[in-house]
This record gives C-alpha cells, sequence and structure tokens, in this order.
C-alpha cells in the first residue's frame, strides 16, 4: 500500500499545536476612524501581544503571523517604510518580555530584501532567544508561499544536480525541509482577520490540511474572546487527512 502522501503531524487534541495568521484589516481599521493607515498598523501591535500571550497561555506551541507579504513591497512608499519602522521599533520594545517568557522569535521570507538596521535587529531577536523553549514565534516577513516552494525547488535541483539528493527520493519529506518552516509542523488552524475568505500566498505548501477560520473583526480589534472562538471552532473538527470518519474514531490516525 503506498504511504499516504500527507501525513498528519500532529495529534487530534482539542487545541491545536500551531496557528497561523492573516492579519488583515489594519487599513480600513483606521480609515472608519479618520485617521492615517499606519495608525491602524500601530494599533495592530496590540493585536500581536494579545496573540502571543492567549497562545502561549492555551498551550498552543507554534504561533505564525503574516506580517508583510511579498506583494506588500507594492504598497505606497510611505506606508511601507512606516511599516518598516514599525517593525524594528516593536522589536526594540518586545523583545525582551518575549525572551523574559520564554518565547522562541523565528524569522522567516526574503529577509535579504530588508534594511540592514532591521536585519540586524532580527538577527539579534533570534539569537537572544533561541534557546527558549516555551511558545514559537514566527513573523513572516517579505514572505510569500509561491516564493518559498521556488526557493525550495531551486534547492532540491541544485542538491539532484551535485548528487547530494536521488531524483528517486525527492518526497514530501525532501521538499518540506527546504522550506522556510522546515522546522516547524504544519499549521492545524489558519485564521484570518478583516472578512476576506482567501490564503493571499501565505504558507501554500504548509496550509495544505489546515482548518480555515474567517472573521469580519479587523486585526486592530481581535481580542482574547475572539481569539478563543476561533480555538472553539478547532476544537469541533473532526480532522480527517484524507481517511472516513469511523477510521479516525476507531484507530485515532
Ligand atoms: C494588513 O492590513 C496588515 C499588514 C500588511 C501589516 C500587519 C502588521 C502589523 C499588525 C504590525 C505589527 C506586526 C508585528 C509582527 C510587530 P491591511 O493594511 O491590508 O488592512 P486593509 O485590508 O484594511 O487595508
Amino acid at each position: 500500500m503506498p504511504e499516504p502522501s500527507i501525513q498528519p503531524t500532529t495529534n487530534n487534541s482539542s487545541v491545536p499545536r500551531h496557528v497561523a495568521i492573516i492579519m488583515d484589516g489594519n487599513g480600513r481599521w483606521a480609515k472608519s476612524r479618520n485617521k492615517p493607515r499606519h495608525s491602524g498598523h500601530r494599533a495592530g501591535v496590540k493585536s500581536v501581544r494579545m496573540s502571543v500571550e492567549t497562545a502561549a497561555q492555551r498551550g498552543i506551541e507554534y504561533l505564525t503571523l503574516f506580517a508583510f507579504s511579498s506583494e506588500n513591497w507594492s504598497r505606497p512608499e510611505d506606508e511601507v517604510s512606516s511599516l518598516m519602522k514599525l517593525f524594528v521599533e516593536a522589536l526594540r520594545r518586545e523583545v525582551d518580555e518575549l525572551h523574559r517568557n520564554n518565547v522562541r522569535l523565528l524569522f522567516v521570507g526574503a529577509l535579504d530584501e530588508l534594511s540592514t538596521g532591521l536585519r540586524k535587529k532580527i538577527a539579534q531577536s533570534e539569537q537572544k532567544t533561541a534557546a527558549n523553549t516555551g511558545l514559537q514565534l514566527t513573523v513572516a516577513i517579505a514572505y510569500g508561499g509561491r516564493w518559498d516552494i521556488i526557493q525550495a525547488s531551486k534547492s532540491i535541483a541544485r542538491k539532484v544536480a551535485d548528487g547530494s539528493l536521488q531524483l528517486d527520493d525527492v518526497n514530501d519529506e525532501a521538499f518540506s525541509a527546504e522550506l522556510q518552516l522546515s522546522a516547524v509542523p504544519d499549521p492545524d488552524l489558519l485564521i484570518r482577520t478583516g472578512g476576506e475568505q482567501r490564503i493571499s500566498n501565505f504558507l501554500l505548501w504548509n496550509l495544505a490540511y489546515a482548518e480555515l477560520w474567517f472573521t469580519n473583526i479587523l486585526w486592530p480589534e481581535f481580542d482574547q474572546n475572539v481569539f478563543d472562538e476561533a480555538l472553539s471552532f478547532y476544537a469541533g473538527k473532526q480532522r480527517r487527512f484524507g481517511h472516513t470518519g469511523d477510521q479516525v474514531e476507531t484507530t485515532g490516525c
């Protein structure tokens, strides 16, 4: 019998091991208050802090946030530069507290596209928190799911060309190992705020079996009650990974 192409990376616990979030709606939140867009992003930092705290309290092991997509580079220049400043500022202000709370920080994306100053802050915060054993917070910046898959494909092609990997050995596991989230189990739950119901080029490979939860709430208004609502939705799901419901009930697979 052939091996299933996608193996569950989690047990059927009612708490997701890995939650990924598309934080959308900052601009509309600001507009509805007659404020500039960057004040929406600033307000969004509060929801980031709450999400990290709630994830840790609920026993979630991995939280991955989509902070800036490959496509976001085409936003107006002043919005891009204020977002980049906000990332530097947030790192400066929050890393000590994250460290005290045993959070491990990881950044993924085309980080070489970022300014030297931001890259330096990223490297420092990753180093500082590298040995922490609590929640792993992954922030995707200048990230695109297609970019991730292309990078992985190039790396596989290079290995096949230099003989360190045989073509027949290219499988799910070998491919996943080349992706940005190679050291992280696939997300169990994807949350998207802001009313749109799409993936927007986030973790295209890794979200294959994620439960998807969408809310009209705008990101700056995402609070603990809304997060818990998403977690309750998840707890009510039977995850089958291609098996039948009966199989899952009898064997727990
Ligand atoms: C999408 O809302 C949001 C972003 C592109 C930026 C998200 C960034 C933050 C929440 C800032 C802090 C993040 C970290 C990790 C410190 P949008 O601007 O697309 O909203 P709109 O759809 O209403 O215009």
